[in-house]
């Protein structure tokens, strides 16, 4: 057993995206009151904590991750005190609350931004952000060749208070979202005092956004790489000047010391979740561990395709880099950023493949282009889908659940132009769609659109949500949500499950995968067509569809007590 000061070490996280989760005041986007109005669905469904994307005011140029005020609430969202009453309320129903952290740019509306806007080239307000003359003969050229992650320049001019064109700044995000310059220490210390700030006023943990990229090499030279800028395809490689520079440690062993010195307070330390992208995963792991972060999201997990052998070789290279730093794995099928796993797990495609040596070379730059023009079979995906949170749920380590996936949802493909929000979109041309389709308001009840929302919903929800709102599922014992809700129950009462070993039941072909976890648990998931007999012995504790006799068919998981 885990003890509780390490809660995060097999904590399932349920991630709430608040701008679609529920809504409190009739406007048709989700806020705060909602968020505390269906904490007792949280609670029922046995999750041990949230993370909620960004609340703080922002001008949602890139959906909150642009913050111009890292010590309030958006008014869209509520107040301070409706958040201390989110945090109070979580904490009474013995929910951990973690919050996201965005310390790699602000908003271009932050005020120390707009300061820097009006101040003078090499003064000490430009010098919080990366300024720098431009290149060519007027400097009418960006200062290096870097992309933005969003498509087009890295880079954008300024209009000078004298009115002429004039420095450039860095944004490596959208042009609302300029770098901070983590060399300057006084954007070190704000941050220090933001982190206080939020474990000062009881949030147990951050979620750190893109956390591998905060310090950029100081020459800013030009990058050798081929660009690729579309979004989430953005070759990661050896000698990046902005990726995975060694000062990033640094900054995050600072925060380990601020987190850890709330030891002795009644919630114990505090803790982070990296999002990084860092690859291979050995390089992953130089985040985690004791003195640095305590977890990082493993996104091989959610870009693996959905097959018995790369699962496997993702699953034991994971365990394996993680094992080396004391680090738990932290599982994810999905977020905010990546199209929802039963529509990815119903297309011909399903993610990449995985060998010995990780990620196959041919697969590993697919990215949204690449996958989301296939036609998708949702109804094989949701199947999919709900065996793959049971293994999920099963492997050792914490778990993240994205609002939304314990009802099934799917992507929404075919969001009108119109209403589409996502700068990833707009700064590619639309040759993207972006990620506005895993960010539609969630149906709560009701048989037509906005579902339990109080207005027309900021993202328009399919009409065919009707049957899948949690009200719809939540008697239905053979639903998606009660197979989460079964299974998170689960898992609290069997100390087998969470963290400690998997021992791979080997006897099995090629299409199953089955795992036994201490003391007396074991998970089997048939990738293959055709049913495979329950082993002998054994009693379902649960299954993720219908069994066929004492069979258990195509895509479908289940936990048994042996
Ligand atoms: C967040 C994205 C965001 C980006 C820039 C990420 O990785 O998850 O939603 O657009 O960082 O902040």
């Amino acid at each position: 057993m885990t003890a509780e000061s390490e809660w995060w070490r097999q904590a399932v996280v349920y991630q709430i995206y608040p701008r679609s989760f529920a809504d409190g005041n009739g406007d048709g986007e989700g806020d705060i009151r909602g968020m505390i109005e269906k904490l007792p669905y949280l609670e029922q469904l046995g999750v041990d904590a949230v993370w909620v994307s960004p609340w703080y005011p922002s001008p949602m140029a890139d959906g909150g991750y642009d913050v111009s005020d890292y010590r309030d609430i958006d008014p869209r969202f509520g107040t301070l005190a409706d958040a201390d009453e989110f945090i109070a309320d979580a904490h009474a129903r013995g929910l951990r609350v973690i919050i996201d952290l965005v310390p790699n740019h602000s908003s271009d509306q932050h005020p120390w931004f707009q300061a820097a806007l009006t101040a003078p080239p090499g003064s000490l307000d430009r010098a919080r952000y990366h300024f720098r003359d431009g290149r060519g003969e007027d400097g009418n050229l960006p200062p290096n060749n870097w992309p933005s992650l969003f498509g087009g320049s890295a880079w954008e001019r300024v209009t000078e208070p004298d009115g002429k064109p004039g420095q450039w700044y860095l944004h490596m995000f959208a042009p609302e979202q300029p770098d901070w310059n983590w060399d300057n220490p006084e954007v070190v210390e704000e941050f220090d005092s933001i982190l206080r700030f939020w474990f000062d006023r009881g949030i147990d943990g951050l979620r750190v956004d893109v956390a591998d990229a905060l310090v950029k090499d100081r020459d800013l030279p030009d990058t050798p790489q081929e660009h690729d800028s579309e979004y989430g395809t953005w070759k990661r490689f050896e000698g990046s000047p902005f990726w995975d520079q060694p000062g990033v440690l640094l900054i995050q062993q600072r925060w380990r010391v601020i987190a850890d010195s709330y030891a002795d307070s009644p919630q114990g330390a505090r803790v982070f979740c990296s999002e990084a992208n860092a690859d291979p995963l050995e390089k992953l792991v130089r985040y985690v561990g004791p003195g640095q972060l305590h977890s990082t999201f493993n996104f091989d997990h959610l870009h693996s395709e959905w097959t018995a052998s790369s699962l496997r070789h993702m699953i034991d290279r994971s365990i394996t880099a993680h094992q080396a730093v004391s680090a738990p794995t932290t599982w994810v099928l999905g977020n905010h950023d990546s199209a929802r796993v039963a529509s990815r797990y119903g297309k011909p495609i399903t993610g990449r493949v995985y060998t010995t040596l990780g990620a196959s070379e041919e697969t590993k730059h697919w990215g949204a282009e690449d996958l989301e023009r296939q036609p998708t079979d949702v109804a094989l995906g949701r199947r999919r889908a709900r065996a793959a949170a049971l293994l999920e749920l099963a492997l050792p380590g914490g778990a993240y659940i994205y609002q939304g996936e314990e009802l099934g949802l799917n992507e929404v493909e075919d969001l009108p132009a119109a209403v589409m929000q996502d700068p990833s979109f707009f700064r590619n041309h639309g040759k993207i769609r972006g990620r506005d389709g895993c960010r539609v308001p969630l149906p709560w009840s009701g048989t037509e659109p906005p579902f339990g929302f109080g207005a027309d919903t900021w993202l328009p929800q399919p009409a065919d949500w009707a049957q899948i709102t949690a009200e719809a599922q939540d008697g239905d014992p053979s639903s998606t949500l009660n197979v989460y809700r079964a299974a998170l129950a689960l898992r609290r009462t069997l100390p087998a499950l969470g963290e400690g070993r998997l021992l791979w039941d080997e006897s099995w072909g090629p299409d199953v995968l089955c795992f036994d976890r201490e003391p007396g648990v074991s998970c089997l998931v048939n990738f293959g067509a055709d049913p495979v007999a329950l082993p002998a012995g054994t009693r379902v504790l649960v299954a993720s569809g219908e069994l066929v006799g004492e069979s258990v068919p195509s895509d479908v998981a289940v936990w048994l007590a042996r």
